[in-house]
C-alpha cells in the first residue's frame, strides 16, 4: 500500500511539533476554553491528536467542505457538505486544517464563520504550501512547511486513499 511513497515527515517528527503546537495554543488561551473547528475529513487525524495535547479546556466540532472532488488541482470554487452541529457565537474557535494550499478553502470558512460572530477565530493548519497561495489568508498556527508536492498521510488522502498513513508522504 505504502509503494512509491517517500517519506516527508516522519511520524516521530508530527508528533513533536503537536506537541510544541499543542503547548503553545495552551498558553495564548490561558484562562479561556477553545472551540476546535475540524475541516472533514483531511484534519481528522491532526485534530484529535491535537486536542489530546491541548491543556486548557477544549470542545470540538466537525465540518466538511468540498473544494477539489478526486483532483489534485483546485476548482476554486467551494461547497459545504456538512455544517457545524453548534454554533460558534461567542465561542473562541480555533479553525483545524489538514493543509493550505491555494488558500481558498480557509478564506471562505474565515469569511462564513466569521459571520456568525465568534468571539475570536483562529487557524491552525498542519500543513502550508506557501509557493501555490492564490488567496491571502492569516494563519496564526502553521506545523510544518512544505515545498509544492501532493502530499498524502495523517488524514490527507490522493483519491480517498493513503489517509490512515502514519506520516506525511510525497506520491
Ligand atoms: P486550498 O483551498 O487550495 O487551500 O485547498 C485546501 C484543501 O485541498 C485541503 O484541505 C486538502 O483537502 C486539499 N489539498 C491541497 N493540497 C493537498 C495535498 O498535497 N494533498 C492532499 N490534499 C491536498
Ligand atoms: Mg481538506
Amino acid at each position: 500500500m505504502t509503494d512509491n511513497i517517500r517519506v516527508l515527515i516522519p511520524e516521530e517528527k508530527i508528533r513533536e511539533r503537536i506537541k510544541e503546537l499543542a503547548e503553545q495554543i495552551s498558553k495564548d488561551y490561558e484562562g479561556k476554553s477553545v472551540h476546535l473547528v475540524s475541516i472533514l475529513k483531511g484534519s481528522v487525524f491532526f485534530a484529535c491528536d491535537l486536542a489530546k495535547r491541548i491543556t486548557v479546556p477544549v470542545t470540538m466540532d466537525f465540518m466538511s467542505v468540498s473544494s477539489y472532488g478526486d483532483e489534485k488541482v483546485s476548482s476554486g470554487r467551494v461547497r459545504i457538505v456538512k455544517d457545524l452541529d453548534e454554533t460558534i457565537q461567542d465561542k473562541d474557535v480555533l479553525i483545524v486544517e489538514d493543509i493550505i494550499d491555494s488558500g481558498r478553502t480557509l478564506a471562505y470558512l474565515k469569511d462564513l464563520l466569521g459571520s456568525r460572530m465568534p468571539k475570536s477565530m483562529n487557524i491552525c493548519t498542519l500543513l502550508d504550501k506557501p509557493e501555490r497561495r492564490v488567496v491571502d489568508v492569516d494563519v496564526k498556527y502553521i506545523g510544518f512547511e512544505i515545498p509544492d508536492e501532493f502530499v498524502v498521510g495523517y488524514g490527507l488522502d490522493y483519491q480517498q486513499r493513503y489517509r490512515n498513513l502514519p506520516f506525511i508522504g510525497v506520491v
